[in-house]
């Protein structure tokens, strides 16, 4: 649907486009333009033509960067597929990145990162694939109530775990919903058509650049078989000789120890890893190649904690709040209805920054305390990620942010 308003200004860059460029031809454009400026301003006050525009054109040029789902496809009992067409101002990603969607619930946004499960498509549409965590404010939602036409808010493809164009012997080890980044560089690898995956040998007639010689397997953990998102593109990408896939389920071979890691891989060594999953496995992997010193890129969806310290009192934002040392500080304060700056909620993004004025506050992921002392800190305070920082004694941090 086209407002009025889309109607005025396609129309005025018409005139602008058609016109000759002597300066006063610009004169006249830049008065036309400014009074349909004033026209739409008039039109709609309180309200600033952009806004009007946004309700009709939420995924135009020049709005703030949105997406709308325009499919859900359930994976599993309890994942599922969201395809989302994001705004023009899109530019792009390359797989194994991720984005981080907002969506507003309770009056709060809420932003967390998903990785991106498809190269770049001809439709332009990117997919996103989530598991409901138990409580899952975001993932709850996404999985069982995302309605096609929802308008979600998007930031740009970030992250590093994507592939370096050197490597040719890889090697994946993922866990659960860890196989999402991996799926993006394996469809955007190998892609799927309608009679099933192109395997190396019909890609290297169609397309040499991309399999350039590629030796890849996938070692996937999953509790179960059922419960193994992407079960079936797995299976063909095995089936058709793209990569090797080496499922390893809870429920038939045990709790996958990294110390086997070998017997399933005897050219472990020759292999670059690249490994997705719970903070657990990706600890035992990086002792694991570290000690035999092979190459390995990690990709972590949640923060691994320390032990937590002794915990304190925070101040912030007008409350006084009683906290134990395992909690973070954005969790606690959130808990007593402020409103907090965040985003990934695992210390990669910095959405979360706010300044320590006085007192000591504790990284959950190093053990690390930071002390802000007046007078001898700067005036501004120190920027603490209050995602991962639980209070450690004493805190104040700077926020004046209302109270919901
Ligand atoms: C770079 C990056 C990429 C990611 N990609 C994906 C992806 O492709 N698919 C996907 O499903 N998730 C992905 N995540 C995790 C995702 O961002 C959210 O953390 C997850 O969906 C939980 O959010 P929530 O709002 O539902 O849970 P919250 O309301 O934030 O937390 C609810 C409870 O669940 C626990 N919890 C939080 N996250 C997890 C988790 N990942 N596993 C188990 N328990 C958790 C919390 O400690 C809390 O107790 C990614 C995270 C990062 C940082
Ligand atoms: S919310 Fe991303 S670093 Fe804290």
């Amino acid at each position: 649907m086209r407002s009025n308003l889309d109607v005025m200004s396609s129309a005025a860059l018409r005139s602008t486009t058609q016109r000759t460029t002597t300066p006063r031809a610009g004169g006249l454009r830049r008065s036309l333009g400014e009074r349909l400026h004033k026209v739409a301003s008039a039109a709609v006050t309180p309200l600033e033509p952009s806004d009007v525009l946004d309700l009709f054109n939420p995924l135009r040029r020049g709005a703030e960067l949105r997406a709308r789902i325009v499919a859900v496809h359930a994976e599993t009992d309890d994942a599922a597929t969201i395809e989302l067409k994001p705004g023009k101002d899109w530019a792009g990603h390359i797989p194994g990145q991720y984005i981080r969607i907002g969506i507003d619930v309770d009056g709060r946004r809420q932003w967390r990162a998903y990785s991106l499960t498809h190269g770049p498509r001809p439709d332009r549409h990117i997919s996103i694939t989530v598991k409901a965590v138990p409580g899952g404010v975001v993932s709850q939602f996404l999985v069982h109530q995302a309605k096609p036409g929802t308008l979600v808010h998007l930031e740009q493809a970030a992250g590093e775990f994507v592939l370096d164009h050197t490597h040719h012997k890889l090697l994946f080890v993922t866990a659960g919903s860890g196989i999402t980044p991996v799926i993006g560089m394996l469809r955007n690898l190998f892609p799927v058509t309608d009679s099933g995956v192109l395997g190396l040998d019909k890609l290297d007639q169609r397309s040499p650049s991309l399999s350039r010689g590629l030796d890849i397997v996938v070692v996937h953990l999953a509790p179960s078989e059922p419960q193994t998102i992407f079960r079936r593109n797995l299976t063909e990408l095995h089936d058709s000789g793209a990569v090797t896939v080496i499922p390893r389920y809870d429920d038939v071979h045990g709790v996958f120890d990294v110390a086997t890691l070998a017997e399933l891989v005897p050219d472990l060594a020759e292999r670059t890893t690249y490994a997705c999953g719970p903070h657990g496995l990706l600890d035992a992997l990086e002792a694991h190649h570290a000690e035999r010193g092979l190459e390995l890129y990690t990709e972590q969806f949640r923060v691994g904690a320390v032990e937590a310290g002794e915990g304190g009192t925070l101040s912030i934002a007008g409350q006084t709040l009683e906290l134990d040392g395992a909690t973070t500080i954005l969790d606690a304060a959130e808990e007593a209805g402020v409103l907090m700056p965040s985003g990934c909620r695992m210390g990669i993004c910095m959405g979360c920054i706010l300044p320590l004025r006085e007192g000591a506050v504790r990284d959950l992921r190093t053990g690390d305390v930071t002390v802000a002392v007046p007078g001898e800190t700067p005036v501004a305070g120190l920027p603490v990620q209050t995602c991962i920082s639980a209070a450690a004694g004493a805190c104040t941090i700077e926020h004046k942010e209302r109270v919901r």
